[in-house]
């Protein structure tokens, strides 16, 4: 026991000085240390004080904390991909624990999706969305930055554009030619709506560095850096297909029966054609084309 003391003691002295600190001065900081607890750790009382409603609804408060449940999420997501891009010689092992990790997390973001489908009254949410136009979803920085660090950014472009885009494009000239853009642009004239143009004014420029950080660093990118063994592994294969088909097909069509129950025939609060912009087969999204089978890129979206 002494030992175990002396030596704990000994590296403390070492850390310290090797940051041109006095150990003792830490040490004698440890006498009056308060001791940790859950509050001052896990910062309930912040954390709950983040629910402000703007109507006297009370589904309204189902809403919001919803959505701060899945931004907390998101960020757990891109935390563990942050892990794999920011290393430079990714193992199989540490990918596919990576892998798994952000499967789970996105996995209990679309089992729960019922929460919004079934679990507000309709009466009180075409109450409370009128005061949340032009706000929307959409402007949910973290899912696109979830998007540009899972594949390659040809993999967001507009189907339409595609084929005007390649390595060299300026990043500015694909920013304007994500699949996104087309739920904020006037078809006939192009113009930006409100729910689009606010929220370019507060992160485009963000956007702009992470898609040129995450051009090579992205899921996609590193998976394909794997050894040949590696990337035929049927479990890995299928935990990227997995992560795939749910982020862009079960997500997505969860989102979209949500949708469908509240608006009905209405305009969303961004004002998107969002039948048409929500459902996975006009829209596509594939992070990982090459895993799919012609068969079931032609299919996707169809069978749900
Ligand atoms: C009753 C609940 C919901 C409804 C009715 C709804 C409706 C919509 C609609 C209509 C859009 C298309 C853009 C627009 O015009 O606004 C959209 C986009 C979006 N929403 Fe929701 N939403 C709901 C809940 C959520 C939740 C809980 C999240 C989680 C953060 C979320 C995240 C998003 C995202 C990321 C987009 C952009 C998706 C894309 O570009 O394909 N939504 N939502």
């Amino acid at each position: 026991m002494e030992n175990q003391q002396e030596s704990v003691i000994k590296r403390i002295e070492e850390k310290y000085k090797a940051i041109g600190q006095n150990p003792d001065v830490h040490l004698e900081g440890l006498v009056w240390a308060k001791p940790i607890t859950y509050w001052d750790y896990i910062l309930p009382d912040a954390l709950l004080n983040l629910q402000v409603q703007r109507t006297t609804e009370p589904d309204e408060m189902v809403f919001v904390m919803y959505h701060q449940i899945n931004e907390l999420l998101f960020k757990m997501i891109l935390w563990e991909i942050d892990q794999v891009s920011n290393c430079e010689t990714v193992s199989a092992p540490f990918f596919t624990e990576k892998l798994r990790r952000i499967s789970r997390y996105f996995d209990m973001l679309s089992s729960s999706f019922d929460i919004m489908g079934d679990g507000m009254e309709k009466e009180q949410y075409m109450k409370f969305r009128n005061t949340l136009t032009p706000a929307s979803g959409f402007q949910s920085a973290q899912y696109r930055l979830i998007e540009f660090s899972s594949t390659e950014l040809i993999n967001l472009i507009d189907y339409r554009f595609r084929a005007t885009i390649d390595r060299n494009t300026p990043f500015e000239y694909a920013f304007e030619h994500l699949y996104w853009q087309a739920a904020g642009k006037d078809h006939a004239t192009g113009k930006k709506n409100t729910m689009l143009v606010l929220f370019e004014q507060r992160y485009k420029k963000e956007f702009l560095e992470k898609m040129e950080s995450y051009n090579t660093t992205n899921l996609w990118t590193k998976f394909k850096q794997l050894p040949d063994a590696i990337k035929k592994d049927p479990e890995l294969v299928k935990a990227m297909r997995h992560y795939d088909y749910t982020v862009n097909v079960k997500w997505v069509m969860a989102h979209y029966h949500a949708a469908g129950k509240y608006l009905g025939t209405s305009e969303a609060t961004g004002g998107s054609d969002w039948r048409k912009y929500m459902h996975p087969k006009y829209q596509r999204r594939i992070f990982f084309p090459e895993l799919w089978s012609k068969e079931e890129l032609e299919n996707w979206g169809n069978d749900v």
